[in-house]
């Protein structure tokens, strides 16, 4: 099965920023994300055998980071991947630090975090992409979601989440 640890969008952020998608203007073939599915993807394991399964849930189960307000301020066009985002241009610490827990617990290089979600894939020319005003959201709780690929869009699940903790 197809593995990744992500936040989840809420609904009413998911809503705010497919506004700022639909502003896009795309034109084809590029298509928009379904809001439902928006997400800042923290580690991206592929493949992973379902033994495997009960292991990141302990290692989801046993991370403490704390709850974080994520300002989502920059629309960008990625070229090599195709996608333009709505990238966040500082990154909270408590971000930071989930994330670092997360990639030393699953053995993924530490590489450069620069959160974002997704809005739009298969983008084949570069859109003209304004400025947006932030997004701003408060990330409450991470997730260990299942991917399939293969439908015009990939389906996700929710394998497990947990909470962020209270800042005190
Ligand atoms: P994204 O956050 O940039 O969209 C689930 O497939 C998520 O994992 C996607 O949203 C995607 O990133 C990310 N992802 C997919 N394939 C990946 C890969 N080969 N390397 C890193 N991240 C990947």
């Amino acid at each position: 099965m197809r593995l990744f640890f992500a936040l989840w969008l809420d609904i009413d952020t998911a809503t705010r920023l497919a506004r700022v998608a639909a502003s896009l203007n795309l034109t084809s073939p590029g298509r928009l994300v379904d809001a439902k599915n928006y997400h800042v993807t923290l580690a991206f394991l592929g493949e992973v055998a379902e033994s495997r399964l009960a292991v990141l849930q302990q290692v989801g189960g046993s991370l403490q980071a704390p709850r974080c307000t994520v300002a989502l301020d920059s629309l960008e066009f990625w070229p090599q991947s195709r996608v333009v985002v709505a990238a966040a241009q500082e990154t909270p610490p408590g971000l930071l630090r989930l994330w670092t827990q997360l990639r030393e617990a699953t053995g993924l290089p530490r590489a450069q975090l620069r959160a974002h979600v997704t809005l739009a894939r298969k983008v084949a020319q570069p859109p003209v992409v304004q400025a947006m005003s932030p997004v701003f959201w408060r990330a409450t709780s991470f997730s260990l979601v299942r991917s399939e690929t293969g439908g015009a869009e990939s389906a996700y699940t929710v394998v497990d989440t947990w909470p962020l903790l209270d800042e005190t």
